[in-house]
């Protein structure tokens, strides 16, 4: 009896001994590196890339390696390369993702594959709401997160009156009518709104003007990219802002690009997921490594997405092992604080539940800082018919 227990003991020691069982994952990454978006899609990669430098130390005995290819912002090209990844390239996760209209193109066939896809960027309400899957996990934000809190917050500060303008898709949609709901529900007044094409529009003159016309005592603005630099460039050279002080979802003056836009950026203010200025260790690593490994380069919101990303999925193929399937299941239940604060997956959207952050954009000595003026904690949202 003696023996057997001694037996079954060193048995036992030998096994915890053994390495546990790993696997090598493939992640096909998917990005725009061409076109409105290109800006985004680098800032992407970076982080990602960056995370998976940081973090790779949880993997274990796992590997990861990655796939890469160019969705241009391009729907059916995008759904074309996807199902290369997936079926051709065998990737075992798919990440990265920037436009809505793109992650609505992807959703039937992820979903359908039962591919997992960690989004970092596209913020189409629909994807963790009336199309969500089990196979869809966000950790970027929803479209209607990010500028919901600004009607409330503008109502507030005195505006009784906003005009709406963003790029004509569903992200531009989504995000002026979030704003919408809140703002009139707060007593505020929308009179007038446009939607420009989301590529190719070069002059922003007529509709600046128009919006200049309607009396409104603010512009509410979602742009992203190319378009954002633009924007804001021409709404300065059209002295504009003094009559019609400028709003927007944070991508306007993103840190990926608010130093090209430099003077024309002051006084914006914005609401995001991130700022740069956040005072913790998290961001601080974070921060410091981007410098360091970018040419001295701040981190972007876009920039931190991409990280947050590889850091889940780091996190849940340490949960899984060698353990394919499972890892699945694991993506969702996955938290962390990471550079913008707490982050966690909604088990009811699998969309990320996250702060928000309502920040002035400042220019002085040639550069521009965004200070905070209001942090709205633990954003989540409705469940908008999603059934997992
Ligand atoms: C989107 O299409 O969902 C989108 C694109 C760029 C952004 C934010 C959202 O900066």
């Amino acid at each position: 009896m003696m023996k057997r227990t001694v037996l079954a003991a060193a048995a036992a020691a030998m096994l915890a001994a053994l390495p546990a069982k790993a696997a090598d994952y493939k992640v096909g990454i998917l990005l725009p590196f061409s076109g409105v978006y290109a800006g985004l899609g680098a800032h992407i990669e970076n982080g990602f890339m960056l995370g998976l430098k940081d973090f790779g130390g949880e993997l274990g005995n796992n590997t990861v390696s990655v796939v890469r290819d160019d969705t241009e912002a391009d729907p059916g090209a995008s759904l074309a390369k996807a199902k290369k990844m997936v079926l051709s390239d065998k990737v075992d996760v798919l990440t990265g993702i920037v436009s809505s209209a793109v992650l609505g193109a992807l959703r039937d066939f992820v979903h359908g594959s039962k591919t997992p896809l960690v989004v970092s960027n596209a913020g189409n309400d629909d994807a963790t709401g009336e199309r969500c899957s089990p196979y869809i996990t966000r950790v970027s934000f929803s479209n209607s997160s990010i500028t919901r809190v600004m009607g409330p917050w503008m109502a507030k500060q005195g505006i009784k009156t906003a005009y709406l303008m963003a790029p004509d898709y569903a992200a531009g949609r989504q995000m002026m009518d979030a704003f919408r709901a809140t703002f009139e529900a707060a007593g505020g007044k929308i009179v007038g709104e446009a939607y420009p094409p989301l590529q190719g529009t070069k002059d922003y003159g007529p509709y600046i003007s128009q919006a200049k016309a309607s009396g409104a005592q603010a512009l509410m603005t979602f742009f992203a990219g190319g378009a954002a630099i633009s924007f804001v460039k021409q709404y300065k050279e059209f002295g504009a802002a003094k009559d019609l002080p400028l709003y927007g979802a944070g991508f306007l003056t993103s840190a990926a690009y608010v130093h090209v836009q430099g003077e024309a950026a002051d006084g914006i203010i914005a609401s995001l997921h991130y700022v740069p200025t956040i005072d913790t260790p998290e961001n601080k690593r974070f921060q410091d490594g981007y410098k360091a490994a970018y040419e001295g380069k701040l981190g972007s919101e876009f920039a931190v997405a991409g990280y947050d990303a590889a850091h889940l999925i780091v996190k849940a193929i340490a949960a899984a092992g060698g353990d394919k399937a499972k890892f699945k299941g694991e993506l969702a239940k996955v938290s962390f604080n990471g550079p913008r604060g707490p982050l966690r997956i909604d088990p009811a959207t699998h969309n990320v539940i996250q702060n928000m952050y309502i920040f002035r954009n400042e220019f002085a000595d040639g550069k521009v800082t965004q200070k905070v003026l209001a942090t709205i904690e633990g954003v989540q949202d409705p469940v908008n018919g999603c059934k997992i």
